[in-house]
C-alpha cells in the first residue's frame, strides 16, 4: 500500500452476516425481521462491525430460505417492507455501518413472473431467459435435489436448476436477462445501498455444449466445480455497473469453489469481484497443518496488488466453526483471534460472536432440503427463555447453552466470546499493521502458528498453540500480550510461552 493512497472501505472492514429469519423477531410470529434487525443495531454497534451483509429479504416463496426469489425488487412481507429497509439502510448509515445485501443472479424463483412466462410456451418472449433443452444431460444438482433437470409437461422440455427444480437457472447469455438484472442492481444502489454478496457467481456461465460431465457421474453436484469463461463476463458487466456509483460500492463474490487458485481467477484484472469468498478454511478441522497450508496458499496466490483477500469461518450454509472443532469453545475463541489478525477482510457469521454451536436439528425440526438448519437457528438475546423471542415458538429450536451464551449475558462479562470479538475488533481498528500490514509466518514448533503484521513502524506478533499442553514460542524483543483468546495474562509482559490451546496477540512493549 502507498503512504498517499487511502485503501477502499471494505479492506479495513470487519463484515457482519446477518441470516435475516434467525436474527431477531419483531412481531412475534417467530421468523426474524428487519425491524429486527433495527432493533439490534445496538449490539452490531457494540461490536464494532464495519458492514452488514443481509442474506436474501426478497419476494420469496421460500424453498431454499429467500434464495429462491420471486421478486428483487421488493421485500418479503415475512421480513418487512420497502419502507422498513428504508429505515434500516439509513440508520445503519447514521450508525456508520455500511449495508450489503444478497444478491442472487444465478436463477430465480419458479414462481418469478419472468419464469412463470417463460414456461407458458416455447414462442413466448421470455422462453430463452431460462435455460430449456429437448434431452437432459448428466449435470447434478445441489441440495439433494438429484437431477438439475426438471421435465415440464406443459411445453415439453426440460429446465435447467443447478440447486432446487424451484430455483430455475437465468440464461445469462441473454442480453435482455442482463439487462433486467443490472436494473435490479440499480434499484438497490439508488436506494443507498453499499454493495453486494453476490450468490453462486460462478455458476452464471454454463459450458456451451452442454457436454456430460464425469464429474456429475461420481454424485457430484454441478456447482462445486463449474467454471467457466462466460461467468468472468458476467462478472465485468456486473462491476462495471458497480463501479460507476459513487462510494465505493463493493461486490463480494461466492465463488463456492474449494481451490484457492481458481477462486483468484475472479479478481480479474480489478474489474470483477473486489473480494472472493475463499472457503477452504469452512473444511479445515482446528489443526495447523490444515489452516498453515490454506494461509500460505492465499497468501503466495493473492499477492497481485488488488486481490484482496477474506476470511470467514462460519455461515448460514456450513456447521459453525465450534461445531466443527468438536464443540470446544477454547478453539472457537483462537479462531477469532485467527480470523480477526490475518491479511484481509474478516466475515462474522451471526451469533460466531457468542460462541454458538449448531442447533440439534430432529427429522421432526428439520426445514432446508439441504441439511442446513443447524448453523441457522435463532440467536439468543436474553438469557431466560424464550431468549427475546417472545409471541410463537421460532422456526428452528435455539443452539444448545442459550442461556449462558445469550448476548445479555456476555455484554461487558469479562472472559466471554463477546467480548473477545469486540475486543478483537478494537484492536483491528487502532492498528494500521492488523488492518492493512503485510503478513509474514514465523517459524515455530509444528503445533503452533505464528505470523508477523508489519505496516511501517507498526507491529504485531500473532501466535496460536493448537495443542493440548503448553508449548514455548521465544520471540526476540520485548513483547506485551494484548490479547489472549482466554483473557489470561492481557497487558502483561510476554513470557515466551503459550498455554494449552491458546492463542495471543503481542505488541511491541513500550518502555
Ligand atoms: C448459496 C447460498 O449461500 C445457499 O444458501 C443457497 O442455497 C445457494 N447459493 C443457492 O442460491
Ligand atoms: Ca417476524
Amino acid at each position: 500500500m502507498s503512504e498517499s493512497t487511502q485503501p477502499p472501505w471494505w479492506k479495513g472492514a470487519t463484515i457482519y452476516q446477518i441470516y435475516p429469519r434467525s436474527f431477531a423477531d419483531s412481531n412475534g410470529d417467530g421468523i426474524g425481521d428487519l425491524n429486527g434487525v433495527l432493533r439490534h443495531l445496538d449490539h452490531l454497534q457494540h461490536l464494532g462491525v464495519d458492514a452488514l451483509w443481509l442474506s436474501p429479504i426478497f419476494r420469496s416463496p421460500m424453498a431454499d430460505a429467500g434464495y429462491d426469489i420471486s421478486d428483487y425488487c421488493d421485500i418479503d412481507p415475512l421480513f418487512g417492507s420497502l419502507e422498513d429497509i428504508d429505515r434500516l439502510i439509513a440508520e445503519a448509515h447514521a450508525r456508520g455501518m455500511r449495508l450489503l445485501l444478497d444478491f442472487v443472479p444465478n436463477h430465480t424463483s419458479d414462481q418469478h413472473p419472468w419464469f412463470v412466462e417463460s414456461r407458458s410456451s416455447r414462442d413466448n418472449p421470455k422462453r430463452d431467459w431460462y435455460i430449456w433443452r429437448d434431452e437432459p444431460n448428466n449435470w447434478r444438482a445441489a441440495l439433494n435435489a438429484g437431477s438439475a433437470w426438471s421435465w415440464d409437461e406443459h411445453t415439453q422440455q426440460y429446465y435447467l436448476h443447478l440447486f432446487l427444480p424451484e430455483q430455475p437457472d437465468l440464461n445469462w447469455r441473454n442480453p435482455q436477462v442482463v439487462e433486467a438484472m443490472h436494473d435490479v442492481l440499480r434499484f438497490w444502489l439508488d436506494r443507498g445501498i453499499d454493495g453486494f454478496r453476490v450468490d453462486v457467481i460462478h455458476c452464471t456461465g454454463k459450458e456451451p455444449s452442454f457436454a456430460d460431465d464425469p464429474r456429475c457421474l461420481a454424485g457430484q453436484p454441478l456447482v462445486e466445480f463449474n467454471d467457466q469463461p462466460y461467468s468472468h463476463e458476467v462478472l465485468r458487466g456486473l462491476r462495471r455497473l458497480v463501479d460507476s456509483y459513487p462510494g465505493e460500492r463493493v461486490l463480494v463474490g461466492e465463488v463456492n469453489i474449494r481451490s484457492t487458485e481458481r477462486v483468484l481467477q475472479y479478481y480479474g484484472a480489478s474489474d470483477e469481484l473486489h473480494m472472493s469468498f475463499n472457503f477452504q478454511p469452512l473444511d479445515a478441522p482446528w489443526e495447523p497443518v490444515m489452516f498453515r497450508t490454506c494461509i500460505r496458499d492465499v497468501e503466495t496466490l493473492l499477492k497481485p496488488a488488488d486481490a484482496w483477500p477474506t476470511w470467514v469461518l462460519s455461515n448460514h450454509d456450513n456447521h459453525r466453526q465450534r461445531s466443527r472443532y468438536h464443540g470446544s469453545l477454547r478453539s472457537a475463541q483462537a479462531a477469532a483471534v485467527l480470523l480477526l489478525t490475518l491479511r484481509g477482510t474478516p466475515f462474522i457469521f451471526q451469533g460466531e460472536e457468542l460462541g454458538l454451536e449448531d442447533a440439534l436439528i430432529t427429522p421432526e425440526t428439520q426445514v432446508d432440503p439441504g441439511g442446513r438448519d443447524g448453523c441457522r437457528a435463532p440467536i439468543p438475546w436474553l438469557a431466560a427463555p424464550p431468549h427475546g423471542w417472545e409471541g410463537d415458538e421460532p422456526w428452528l429450536p435455539f443452539p444448545p447453552e442459550s442461556d449462558e451464551l445469550a448476548a445479555e449475558r456476555q455484554r461487558h462479562a469479562p472472559g466471554s466470546t463477546l467480548e473477545l470479538y469486540r475486543r478483537l475488533i478494537e484492536a483491528r481498528k487502532r492498528s494500521p499493521a492488523l488492518l492493512h500490514g503485510d503478513w509474514e509466518e514465523l517459524p515455530s514448533h509444528p503445533n503452533v502458528l505464528a505470523y508477523r503484521r508489519q505496516l511501517g513502524e507498526d507491529q504485531r506478533v500473532v501466535c496460536l498453540n493448537f495443542a493440548d499442553e503448553p508449548h514455548a514460542f521465544p520471540i526476540n524483543g520485548h513483547w506485551r500480550i494484548e490479547i489472549a483468546s482466554d483473557a489470561q495474562g492481557e497487558d502483561e509482559t510476554y513470557a515466551g510461552e503459550l498455554a494449552a490451546g491458546q492463542a495471543l496477540i503481542l505488541s511491541p512493549e513500550e518502555h
